[in-house]
């Protein structure tokens, strides 16, 4: 197939892009490369150094699926810019899909977040749940679900919720909490939580792609929304799990953070999608790739460094 994958040169489309070269794809990634360009020159793959502010410049010609991934982030690099988060995650999602529509693309899938849902005391967060976003972040995700299922009568639209995604990367992200907190423990032997009783799920890289590729397989037949999280654990949990593997104090100090939700997969388990990998999985391979230098702790490993030293903000 024709792939479009906006977000290509990030933590999950870096590898996501070399599995579906590897299954035969042709991909051709547009990505502003904030934090470099991993991807290795291969014949089906074209990489364009494009912003998606600017849709029209996108090659759509001849494209069955659009993937799209390319977003600001997390909750502080959307708070860094507000103009910018609501133009890239937002806007820019619509001029995206009107263009896919234009040329006749079959189907939309979207990166949103498990984390719409806010805060919820249920013990199953299943996709029928109200979304109460509480930050800037979290509402362009909701608005661009809903911006895209306004779209669904035109093309078929597959919204993917992860949960927080762990493991390893060739564009390593340290600032996810499995991911953060195992560098802690290899580096300095010390981990710090910041609350700790908030509960929060989880999925493996390697399960995240999975998933994307569930739907490319299946997406036609499965329009609509889907939460994709695996292992509901609070921080504390984590970094305790940690500590099995890496021997380290934890220290737990207050938070301001108060999000914390269970996310049920049901939805998605019951289209024939079984999870492979662990939290577990996560810490070993982010261990081993921190002791072999594949994982260098440096600013391009937290958005939120990274875009302050690019100047991104207001
Ligand atoms: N990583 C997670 O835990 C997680 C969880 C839930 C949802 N998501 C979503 O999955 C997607 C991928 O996440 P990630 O962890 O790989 O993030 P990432 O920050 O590593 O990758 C995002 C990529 O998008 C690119 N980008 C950002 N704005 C752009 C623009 N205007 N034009 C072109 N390229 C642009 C960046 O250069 C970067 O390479 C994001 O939409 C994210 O919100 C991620």
């Amino acid at each position: 197939m024709n792939i479009l994958l906006t977000g290509g040169c990030g933590y999950v489309g870096t590898p996501l892009t070399q599995s579906l070269l590897a299954q035969g794809h042709r991909v051709t990634v547009v990505d502003l490369q904030w934090f470099g360009n991993h991807l290795q020159s291969h014949p089906n793959l074209t990489v364009i150094r494009e912003d998606i502010r600017n849709a029209d410049r996108i090659p759509m010609q001849g494209v069955d699926v659009v993937m799209h991934l390319a977003n600001v982030a997390n909750d502080p690099c959307a708070e860094l810019n507000s103009k910018l988060n609501w133009e890239v995650n937002a806007l820019a999602t619509m001029l995206l899909v009107e263009r896919a529509i234009a040329h006749h693309v079959k189907q939309f899938i979207f990166a949103s977040s498990g984390s719409v849902y806010g805060v919820k005391e249920e013990p199953e967060v299943t996709e029928e749940l109200s979304l109460v976003p509480i930050s800037d972040y979290n509402k362009t995700k909701m608005i661009s679900e809903r911006v895209l299922l306004s779209y669904g009568d035109r093309i078929v639209v597959n919204i993917i919720r992860p949960a927080t995604v762990c493991g390893y990367s060739p564009r390593q992200r340290l600032d996810l909490s499995v991911n953060m907190l195992t560098i802690q423990a290899a580096k300095n032997k010390k981990i710090t939580v910041f609350g700790g009783d908030q509960t929060r799920p989880n999925i493996h890289l390697q399960d995240m792609i999975r998933v994307y590729h569930h739907f490319l397989d299946k997406g036609l037949r499965l329009p609509g929304i889907f939460n994709a999280g695996f292992e509901n654990i609070s921080i504390l949990e984590i970094a305790q799990r940690v500590t099995r593997h890496v021997p380290a104090e934890i220290v737990v100090t207050p938070s301001n953070d108060p999000r914390s939700y269970r996310l049920s997969s049901k939805k998605l388990l019951a289209t024939g999608f079984q999870p492979k990998h662990t939290v577990e999985d996560a810490i070993v391979e982010v261990i081993a790739a921190f002791r072999d230098g594949r994982i260098q702790d440096d600013e391009s490993c937290y958005n939120i460094k990274t875009m302050k030293r690019l100047s991104i903000a207001a």
